[in-house]
């Protein structure tokens, strides 16, 4: 089976390259700008041409949430325009499309972890337009998977683990917000997760499909949590580290809003796949051993 993703050089998708080679059946097709650009809607038909997949992944986004606020209009373009052209693409040649949401669709007023069918409510700029997106596809594509993932982190390109562990280099005290809650998810864990959506689906069934889903870490912390483990796992492999001093959201202004609480329930994933995602702090271990352990 070919699989083809857009995004080639984001994390996800090397986190998806490094994982598929556990999957021999499977051929990913990762695509980059300038031979797909989502800003460019002439370069998506002929790269599905050009390279004749059996299934399309999006995980290309305009990912600058602070940007965003900044330039609506290119991540309208990218993050709403763009899957939609994606998805009718896709269902022109009889193929199911994957698309990867997040949870800035909601705006985190809830007491509890929130279900696929819960109220969105973005925010921001990116979460209304990743929003849009996900609505366009549903409407261009019955044939989909909408996976909203959270909080990523990986070994590649720029997250938060990167940061901390890059800061705790020339500083023994990092200032974290602590009043968001939500799921550290690790790229490599999605991936793993779409892969086994992925193999269903090779394997015949297109049972699941059609439905949104949640994909992130399990169990929840705050940024300051999040930190505060990188740290201790980092410390333990004798790596870089620093002390967290926990801020509030309101002594940290960004441009963009973002939800107080963003816990994604992930049990529908878990039902329709056979896959849970892992602990967030196993999961940060994992990623950090492949830094220490690497130097
Ligand atoms: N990171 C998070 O915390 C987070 C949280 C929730 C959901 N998500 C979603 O997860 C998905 C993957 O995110 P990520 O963390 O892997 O993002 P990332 O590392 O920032 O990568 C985004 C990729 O999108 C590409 N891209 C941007 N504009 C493009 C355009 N006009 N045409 C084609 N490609 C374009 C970038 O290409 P270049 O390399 O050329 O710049 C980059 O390869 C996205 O849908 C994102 O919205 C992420």
């Amino acid at each position: 089976m070919k699989v083809l993703v857009t995004g080639k050089h984001g994390q996800l998708v090397q986190s998806l390259l490094d994982r598929a080679a556990a999957h021999p059946g499977l051929t990913l097709l990762a695509v980059g700008r300038p031979e797909l650009d989502l800003a460019d809607p002439r370069t998506i038909e002929p790269a599905l041409a050009r390279h004749a997949p059996d299934l399309v992944v999006n995980a290309a986004a305009y990912t600058a949430v602070d940007q965003a606020e900044d330039e609506p209009a290119v991540a309208h373009a990218v993050n709403a325009e763009a899957p939609g052209l994606l998805a009718r693409a896709a269902v022109a040649r009889g193929l199911p499309l994957v698309q990867i949401s997040t949870d800035y669709v909601f705006d985190g007023a809830l007491g509890r972890p929130y279900r696929e069918d819960d109220a969105v409510n973005p925010l921001s700029v990116y979460g209304a337009s990743k929003l849009a997106g996900e609505e366009a596809v549903r409407r261009e594509n019955p044939d989909h998977l909408i996976l909203r993932t959270a909080w990523v982190y990986s070994p590649y390109g720029r997250n938060f683990l990167k940061t901390m562990l890059k800061l705790a280099e020339t500083r023994s005290e990092v200032h974290v917000v602590s009043d968001q809650t939500g799921n550290p998810t690790s790229a490599l864990d999605i991936a793993d997760g779409l892969l086994a959506a992925i193999e269903a689906r090779r394997g015949g069934t297109a049972a699941g499909w059609g439905t949104t889903y949640h994909l992130a870490g399990t169990g929840a912390a705050g940024w300051h949590d999040f930190a505060a483990h990188i740290f201790e796992e980092s410390r333990r492999r004798g790596g870089p580290h620093a002390r967290v001093v926990p801020i509030a959201t309101a002594d940290f202004p960004t441009k963009a809003a973002r939800p107080p609480n963003s816990r994604l329930a992930c049990d529908r994933f878990a039902e329709a796949f056979g896959f849970a995602m892992p602990d967030w702090r196993e999961a940060i271990a994992a990623v950090v051993g492949a830094f220490t352990d690497a130097s």
